[in-house]
């Protein structure tokens, strides 16, 4: 496994791949390494030939008071879990070398990044999409790997992806989840106890609204009540939003009908944490 963190770097070993007929698939993180990320190199290395796994912690999609600071880190750590799931280049540039001081050029999706955690999180979305457009351009890959963890983000992207015609596709992965269902996160090292123990409530909220839909619930509203609700049992919990949106525009339908997505943000005293789950609601009810 090669480690870089120049431009130039990975440029070179692209093109040395390309040369030699190889299929590129990149997987951009921000470290702090964990099983939602390592099931994306997985499928990046069943479905490319030379992965390339990305490691910096984005400035520009942090807002003032967000936990840029204090977001965890431990490279050692990151290098060896890439290296013994056989990523072929980490590329973990400093903040200079990815934002020169003259930086001002920036990239906006419209009407996506508006709500639910565009919302709360002003800029943030222009600040991944910036990020990954950087970095498509830097890595040039055939596939980019994306978790539904973060649903809204991974929409995005795709929708970036193709508006700019980058040629390149953008694969949508699983949310990798603990036993309890908790959908694994960077951030759950910040739950103390109690909030731990409450935080599966997430999950069970969204599967529940789940299984209504599939009972013939078409109520949008009464699904998102529902859902806060029952994330309310969890005496630590404060709802940032839940959101029942049509995945193509993230807008409200009016019913249910199509591939929709329910979204929940979460505070758990310091930490948000977010949700989802993506349905494809038949017209008729079952
Ligand atoms: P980060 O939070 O490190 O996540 C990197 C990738 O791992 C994202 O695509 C995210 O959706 C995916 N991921 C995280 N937890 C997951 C889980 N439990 N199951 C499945 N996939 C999971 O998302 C970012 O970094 C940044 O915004 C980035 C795209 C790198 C741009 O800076």
């Amino acid at each position: 496994m090669r480690e870089v963190s120049t431009k130039t770097e990975v440029r070179e070993a692209v093109h040395e791949v390309r040369c030699s007929g190889g299929i590129v698939g990149l997987v951009p993180t921000m470290g702090y390494l964990h099983e939602g990320h390592m099931a994306l190199v997985r499928r990046a290395r069943e479905e490319t030939t030379f992965v390339i796994l990305t490691i910096f912690v984005n400035p520009t999609q942090f807002g003032p008071g967000e936990d840029l600071d204090r977001y965890p880190r431990d490279m050692e750590r990151d290098l060896e879990m890439a290296r013994r799931e056989g990523v072929d280049l980490v590329f973990a540039p400093s903040e200079e070398e990815m934002y020169g001081p003259d930086h001002k050029t920036w990239v906006e999706v419209e009407g996506l990044a508006e709500g639910l955690c565009g919302a709360s999180r002003p800029g943030h979305f222009r600040g991944v999409a910036t990020v990954v457009s950087k970095l498509f351009n830097v890595c040039h890959p055939d596939l980019a790997y994306f978790g539904q963890k973060d649903a809204q983000q991974a929409l995005i992207l795709s929708r970036m992806a193709a508006d700019l015609d980058t040629g390149i596709q953008v694969v949508i992965c699983p949310v990798v989840r603990e036993e309890d269902g908790l959908a694994v996160s960077s951030r759950n090292v910040y739950l103390n106890e109690e909030e731990r123990a409450q935080a599966p409530l997430l999950n069970q909220a969204l599967q529940e609204a789940a299984g209504r839909i599939g009972a013939g619930e078409r109520d949008p509203r009464a699904l998102k009540k529902g859902v806060e609700e029952h994330i309310s049992q969890a005496s630590l919990a404060e709802i940032d939003y839940v959101e029942v949106v049509r995945t193509s525009d993230m807008r409200s339908p009016g019913g249910l009908e199509g591939p929709i997505l329910i979204a929940v943000a979460v505070r758990f005293g310091e930490t948000r944490l977010i949700d989802n789950v993506m349905l494809d609601v038949t017209s008729s009810p079952t």
